[in-house]
């Protein structure tokens, strides 16, 4: 059987086996997918050992910078992420290095929750590996703006500067913005702490500003609790985030685009039966 794997360390917690288990009995592939606990000390060994007859691999927490470097050759966002989360071993044995994060994102706003970023007013919360990855594929679908807002200014200038070139980007502080927007989403790992970013009330107008948690659990984040008060039109979670990232992984693998509608609501259905 093809083998597949997600590398990470902690690994335990990983939804990404059922996930693509789901996928491969979805769409007839014969495959398994297993996760894999990687050394921290010794992510490529670890990797070039499953490669020998792996096909293919996820990365997860700590592992994606290495694996950007360990790749023999990269996509376009990858390339501009910094970070891989998807390696596919090529015909002729080299890996190339993919990011899926962004488009998995991407994906779950624009045809899961119909939310079109095309001329919209954005604010990204964070100035991470999660949001570095989001900016090419956000960008690519020609927002009126994009404003990275961060705790610690410098990262989101830094961001700024790496990805002006492919549309309208701005850096700010948590508390330099008050004005209406159409869409926030939430990059920061803030919500792990169950803290917000403090941010203006006044950046949500009722009834119409979209929020995103790139976090998701059991209970609403408190950024999607804080969003819902302040009377956001709608609070959407991570979780569908995290199955598009996968099903845009197992087409670049499999060459077959999974339906991620009945995934999705098995993997909420888990979530809320705890
Ligand atoms: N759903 C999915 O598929 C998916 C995929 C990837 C990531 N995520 C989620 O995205 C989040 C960010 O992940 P990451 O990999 O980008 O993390 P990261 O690289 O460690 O970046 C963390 C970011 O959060 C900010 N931050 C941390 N604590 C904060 C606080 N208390 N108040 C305000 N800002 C705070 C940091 O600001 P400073 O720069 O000032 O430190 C930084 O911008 C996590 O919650 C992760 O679970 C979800």
């Amino acid at each position: 059987m093809d083998r597949y794997c997600v590398f990470g360390n902690p690994i335990g917690h990983s939804k990404s086996p059922l996930i693509h288990r789901l996928f491969a009995e979805q769409t007839g592939q014969a495959l398994t997918y297993d996760a894999r606990l990687a050394p921290l000390d010794d992510f490529v060994g670890d990797a070039r050992a499953f490669f020998a007859d792996g096909l293919g691999g996820n990365v997860t927490v700590p592992f994606k910078e290495e694996a950007f470097r360990l790749a023999d050759e990269l996509t376009e966002r990858a390339r501009r992420a910094g970070a891989v989360n998807t390696l596919k071993k090529l015909a002729d044995g080299r890996l190339l290095g993919d990011n899926t994060d962004g488009a998995g994102l991407t994906r779950d706003l624009q045809d899961n929750a119909g939310f079109s970023l095309a001329g919209k007013r954005i604010l990204v919360l964070g100035a991470g590996g999660a949001v570095r990855g989001v900016l090419e594929p956000f960008l690519a679908q020609k927002p009126a703006v994009l404003v990275i807002a961060n705790r610690t200014v410098a990262k989101a200038e830094q961001l700024v500067r790496e990805f002006a070139d492919l549309g309208p980007l701005v850096a700010a502080g948590f508390d330099w913005i008050d004005a209406p927007v159409d869409l926030i989403v939430n990059g920061t790992s803030a919500s792990l702490g169950g803290e917000l970013p403090p941010i203006a009330p006044s950046l949500i107008q009722p009834g119409h500003t979209v929020c995103y948690d790139m976090m998701y659990g059991r209970e609403a984040t408190a950024f999607n609790r804080w969003a819902a008060e302040q009377g956001a039109a709608r609070c959407l979670d991570g979780l569908g985030m995290l199955v598009e990232q996968a099903a845009e992984a197992f087409e670049l693998w499999r060459g077959v685009r999974p339906d991620t509608a009945p995934v999705l609501a098995e993997l909420r259905r888990q979530l809320l039966a705890g």
